[in-house]
């Protein structure tokens, strides 16, 4: 046992939990997710594993993302990606509600499967049917040779490395740095991403892991605004556009490793319920960068603010306004509002990392959890 201890120690490089590990070690996963990935002085994409596929992609006549947990979250920020970049007609399904309804699914519809594993059964079944039903299916998958990168048409795999924490962080990040890429590639091809655009997509992409660094640096102040709120009981996180899904990934690491009731909302939505909730005990969580949304956020925090909501930031770096409305900010680097989320999700998963261990959690392997869910 003191054997497989001390080994323990040696993969955790250093780090106290895996989970730590892997959310420092995102400007590496990012930069290996886009190696080899982008050609010729920023000229184009390629993504080895489509080869073949991308012609049905690009005239597909709807993108079904499915996915469970955080891969669904992933499919969510993909949703606004191709939409955006590449105009297609795009829909994100839990799998586990996909393959029990009857879905409307046509020979012309490609079915993107996102999952870390490879091994969720109700992905994996979800799958099953939509290729029974005459679709392409695309897997956005990290483990190679997985039942799912077995069971899709073509792929692109992540090459985040083995994911060991069971809350997924890098994994969730790579998953979004393909995505992206596979929706640039794709807007370039259908004409409908303007030059300039993807110039600025690619280099922000590539400056990513250097910008994820930048906000590492942050973690002894994120930490101890965590220690200021292991308090609460309840969380609420906001955000608008690509930032809802965010706030959604930041609410369920929240749940899953520290055990505290928190909700992802959009922030606009909050005026039809959950603003109920508000008063001096209930910490709000906004991504409030600046952005074709700013100023929406904006009014949303004053909101919370006229009801004495505690209100943590996070905000671009350089944000004088914000500053003066919260009680706390924490800053992100300015990039291309489309891959945002790769920076302003890591601030929520250290926020969720250290209210965990500061209640003393099993960090890396959660009450009730399993990394990979092979049961229905
Ligand atoms: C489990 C894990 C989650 C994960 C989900 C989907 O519930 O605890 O972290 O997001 O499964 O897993 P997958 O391997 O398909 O991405």
């Amino acid at each position: 046992q003191k054997v497989e201890l001390e080994l323990e120690a040696i993969e955790k490089g250093g780090y106290p939990h895996f989970m730590l590990k892997e959310i420092f070690g995102q400007p590496k996963s990012i930069a290996d997710s886009m190696r080899g990935r982008i050609h010729a002085g920023n000229e184009s994409i390629q993504l080895g594993g489509l080869t073949g596929y991308f012609d049905r992609l690009a005239d597909a006549s709807r993108i079904i993302f499915i996915g469970c947990g955080t891969s669904w979250h992933a499919g969510l920020v993909a949703e606004y990606l191709f939409e955006e970049l590449a105009r297609v007609n795009v829909e994100v399904e839990y799998a586990s509600e996909f393959r029990y309804r009857n879905p409307v699914i046509h020979p012309g519809d490609v079915v993107i499967a996102i999952s870390q594993s490879g091994e969720t059964a109700d992905t994996l079944a979800a799958i099953e049917l939509a290729k029974e039903n005459g679709a392409t299916i695309l897997g956005v998958c990290n483990a190679v040779g997985s039942s799912i990168a077995r069971a899709t048409h073509a792929g692109a795999y992540l090459h985040a490395g083995p994911e060991i924490g069971v809350a997924s962080t890098k994994a969730f990040t790579s998953q979004v740095t393909v995505l992206a890429l596979m929706a640039i590639a794709l807007g370039r091809r259908k004409g409908t991403l303007p030059d300039h655009t993807f110039r600025e997509l690619l280099n922000g992409l590539q400056s990513l892991p250097g910008q994820i660094e930048q906000v590492l640096r942050n973690s002894d102040r994120i930490k101890e605004i965590g220690y200021i709120f292991t308090y609460a009981r309840n969380f609420i996180y906001l955000g608008r556009g690509v930032h809802f899904p965010v706030a959604l990934e930041g609410a369920l690491k929240l749940k899953e490793i520290s055990y505290i009731h928190a909700e992802g909302y959009p922030a606009a939505e909050m005026k039809h319920g959950p603003i109920a909730l508000i008063d001096e005990d209930m910490p709000v969580i906004f991504i409030a960068t600046r952005d074709s949304s700013y100023e929406k956020i904006v009014s949303n925090i004053q909101e919370v603010k006229a009801r004495k909501g505690r209100v943590i930031a996070i905000v671009t770096e350089g944000d004088q306004l914000i500053k003066t409305l919260v009680d706390f900010t924490i800053e992100i680097p300015w990039t291309h509002e489309m891959i945002s989320p790769l920076l302003s999700v890591v601030p929520l998963q250290l926020l969720s990392y250290y209210i965990a261990v500061m209640r003393g959690r099993n960090v890396d392997q959660p009450r009730n959890l399993a990394k990979s869910v092979t049961v229905e």
